[in-house]
């Protein structure tokens, strides 16, 4: 019985996939979603947590209420509050009139807070008072109002270790937490990995009017064994461009390594980095290069020090000091040759645009960091969102950076 309704919902739902661990969390979907409980649901970036929401709110005696999606990290800090609670005419500058916030407009409906980790700690107390009484109170106002809202939470973070650091309370995490649904990475589902595959392939097939792609099987089982860091979002992208690129649509092994990202182990990583940022490859080389060009110019430094006190000829110079003195002088023509045998060395010529970064001769910090900025936006396709993730930073602070380098028109 069960197991027809979590067919029928996938089916209503786009839902691809079999596994076990799929089936458990769209169960537990089904269950609490005719109950008013406030749901936390957690999953890696791009598992499908969304569509959960969805589910939920559909499932609800409130589906003919509003359903309301904020990406809590996207509101800057300052007005989250406004546009959730509402504010007052004149309780800041700038508020001309009145506003209705989400809490009020969505009263009888569910509201979907997305990345709730981002949630600043103010706007968190607030929160907190709607779940246990039912009332928040607008922005310089002191009249508590009622609402009757459903909440639906999700994360991609492992919300028990913000409460560990002071950045998510530790009450507002229990009381979302009653029900947890945690939206299995693609890299547990299995099978399901060759069947989102054929089916993204034969989407792309009717969109673009082509001939889909298929994976011979020895890259099917390799693909099974890939670990996906961005889970289905990566895959969707990983066929499209495989269905562009290729003109054989049966694809071999050998095309589809070609296709994916070296594993991590790889890769140079820093050891302090946490399991689940493994994944940005990419950065982990740009911060390896970084410390590296930093080792570096404090060697130099030294070795600068030691000729400008040491008037005698014969210099007291290690065997490092003298490599680095070579890769750095001036008259040499490729000057700049340790630096970039190390980018290249770090990965294939994927990464070119990585030395120009730091061929441009600039150590300024505010240059690279803006640079960075401009190169993750293009790459995502101005997807702030992606482009954040790619950065390593909130979306919040990336807002906050665009505007600083007034980046905006990209
Ligand atoms: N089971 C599924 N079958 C087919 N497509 C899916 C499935 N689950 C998710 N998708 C697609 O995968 C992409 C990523 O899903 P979604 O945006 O829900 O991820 P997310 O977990 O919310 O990620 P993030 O934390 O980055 O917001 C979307 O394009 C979505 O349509
Ligand atoms: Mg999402």
């Amino acid at each position: 019985m069960i197991d027809k309704k979590i067919q029928s919902i996938k089916q209503r739902f786009g839902i691809i996939g079999n596994s076990e661990l799929l089936n458990r969390a769209i169960e537990v979907a089904i269950q609490v979603a005719p109950t008013d409980m406030s749901v936390l649901i957690s999953g890696e970036s791009g598992s499908g947590k969304e569509s959960f929401s969805k589910i939920i709110h559909s499932l609800s005696s409130r589906k003919h209420g509003q359903f309301i999606a904020i990406n809590c990290g996207a509101i800057p800090e300052g007005t989250i509050d406004s546009e959730l609670f509402g504010h007052e005419k004149g309780s800041f500058t700038g508020a001309n009139d009145s506003r209705k916030g989400y809490f009020e407009v969505t009263d009888g409906g569910t509201i979907f807070l997305d990345e709730i980790s981002e949630m600043p700690l103010s706007t968190q107390a607030r929160l907190l008072r709607v779940l246990e009484n039912g009332e928040f109170i607008k922005v310089g106002s002191s009249k508590p109002q009622k609402t009757n809202v459903r909440i639906i939470a999700a994360t991609n973070l492992d919300l028990i270790r913000s409460v560990e650091s002071k950045k998510f309370r530790e009450d507002l995490y229990y009381r979302l937490n009653t029900v947890p649904i945690m939206v299995p990475s693609l890299r547990k589902r299995g099978e399901d990995i060759n069947l989102l595959f054929r089916k993204f392939s034969s989407d792309f097939s009717d969109n673009h009017n082509i001939k889909p792609i298929r994976l011979e099987e020895e890259a099917s089982e390799i693909i099974k064994n890939y670990r996906f860091p961005g889970n289905i979002r990566e895959l969707k992208n990983l066929v499209e461009q495989i269905s562009i690129l290729e003109i054989n649509r049966k694809i071999t092994s050998e095309t589809l390594i070609k296709y994916l990202p070296k594993q991590e182990n790889t890769l140079p990583t820093l050891s302090n980095i946490k399991d689940q940022k493994k994944d940005y490859n990419e950065r982990d080389i740009l911060y390896k290069v970084l410390f590296d060009v930093k080792n570096d110019v404090t060697e130099l430094k030294k070795l600068i020090n030691k000729i400008l006190t040491n008037k005698k000829i014969n210099i007291d110079v290690s065997e490092e000091q003298k490599k680095l003195l070579d890769n750095y002088s001036v008259k040499d023509k490729n000057a700049k040759m340790s630096l970039n045998t190390k980018v290249q060395n770090a990965k294939n010529n994927q990464f070119q645009e990585v030395t120009e970064v730091f061929n441009n001769d600039s150590l300024s910090l505010e240059k690279n960091e803006k640079n960075f900025i401009i190169r993750a936006l293009k790459k995502n396709h101005n997807k702030r969102k992606y482009a954040a993730k790619d950065l390593g930073i909130s979306e919040r602070t990336l807002y906050r950076k665009i505007k600083q380098y007034n980046l905006e028109k990209f």
